[in-house]
């Protein structure tokens, strides 16, 4: 394989230009041309491709979100949409194409390996850490870094105020991004769509806390939740004069500088994934699991249903039971 292309689709993700620039610089190592395809698959449709070189990915190693761009694309879902998208890659000559993205994303690599013929890798880059096969996506340790950062700022100023706060993180259906950052930080209650509440226990702790001195308690809600403005107000109605603000760390979360974790992430499943195409491998998905860079069947792995780290969160709930 001569020619391969390269693009980031879906929601962007710190360690997204980190595997850009490795894929380019290996694969042009191991003798190939590469094509970045700008705007995911809405670039790939209309045509939006140019050759890189070394020098086209200089200084992009560490910052978050994605030179190549990036767009949800509604058209890859219909045929017409998968045929232009196919006809950029013939008439440019591609032979493979790496595909840095989410679960949708990879619904996308799925449709152009299986029903087209295209030679396909994925690189999982999604700060919400929703794919099964893999035990981390790129974004995730960032996004974690960013919320854990986000709280530590927020406990200062709510403990000098005796004040509580109900914070929101991202993560779609998939409550890691609350785990990971509230067990990091240490969250008095952390709320994830993989475990039933009742919001009457969540209402009887902070309850107690406040009871106990401790009146300065962080809440983490994970957006398959739902809001933080509605728990913050489900509980202030319940606790009357209670101190409590809701927050929303937003779209924070996705940006800024790429951690050591996910650039390491990011090349070593580059490597991986430009490997698999020089040895004829495709159709497949790079993940990482008990830290060894694995590849798996793109079908096999998005069939995979995720299973939630409750030894973790029993742990997290353990730490902070006892005011
Ligand atoms: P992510 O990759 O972060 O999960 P999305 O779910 O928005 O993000 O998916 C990114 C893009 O992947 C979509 O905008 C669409 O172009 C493509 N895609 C998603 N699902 C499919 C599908 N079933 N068939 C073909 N393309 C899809
Ligand atoms: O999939 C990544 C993600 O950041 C989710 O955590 C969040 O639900 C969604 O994308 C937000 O999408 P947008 O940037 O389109 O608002």
């Amino acid at each position: 394989m001569k020619k391969i292309g390269v693009l980031t689709s879906g929601g962007d993700a710190q360690g997204m230009n980190a595997a850009v620039y490795a894929t380019v610089r290996y694969a042009i190592g191991c003798g190939m041309e590469v094509y970045g395809i700008d705007l995911g698959y809405k670039g790939l449709i209309e045509g939006k491709i140019h050759k890189m070189d070394m020098r086209s990915v200089d200084e992009i190693i560490h910052r978050g979100g994605t030179v190549l761009k990036t767009a949800r694309c509604p058209e890859m879902k219909t045929v017409e949409g998968q045929k232009s998208a196919v006809k950029t890659l013939v008439d440019n000559g591609i032979e493979g194409l790496i595909v840095i993205g989410g679960d949708g994303s990879f619904q996308g690599a799925k449709v152009l390996s299986t029903q087209y013929g295209i030679k396909t890798m994925g690189i999982p880059g999604t700060i919400d850490n929703d794919l099964a096969y893999t035990d981390f996506t790129l974004g995730f340790d960032s996004a974690v870094n960013a919320v854990m950062n986000t709280i530590k700022m927020l406990r200062d100023t709510m403990t000098s105020n005796d004040r509580n706060c109900v914070v929101e993180v991202m993560g779609r259906n998939c409550g890691d991004i609350a785990l990971y950052a509230g067990i990091t930080s240490g969250a008095e209650l952390i709320l994830v769509p993989e475990v039933r509440f009742d919001i009457n226990e969540v209402i009887a702790r902070v309850r107690h806390n406040i009871q106990h001195d401790k009146k300065d308690n962080i809440i983490v809600v994970a957006e398959g939740v739902g809001k933080a403005t509605d728990v913050c107000a489900q509980i202030a109605q319940a606790i009357e004069g209670i101190n409590i603000r809701p927050m929303n760390v937003g779209h924070i979360q996705r940006g800024g500088d790429a951690s050591f974790q996910d650039r390491l992430l990011a090349i070593r499943m580059s490597e991986h994934a430009v490997n698999c195409l020089l040895e004829g491998k495709t159709n497949r998905v790079v993940g990482i699991r008990n830290n060894e860079i694995i590849d798996d069947d793109i079908v096999d792995a998005l069939a995979q249903r995720r299973s939630f780290n409750m030894d973790l969160y029993n742990l997290a709930n353990k730490l902070v039971e006892a005011f």
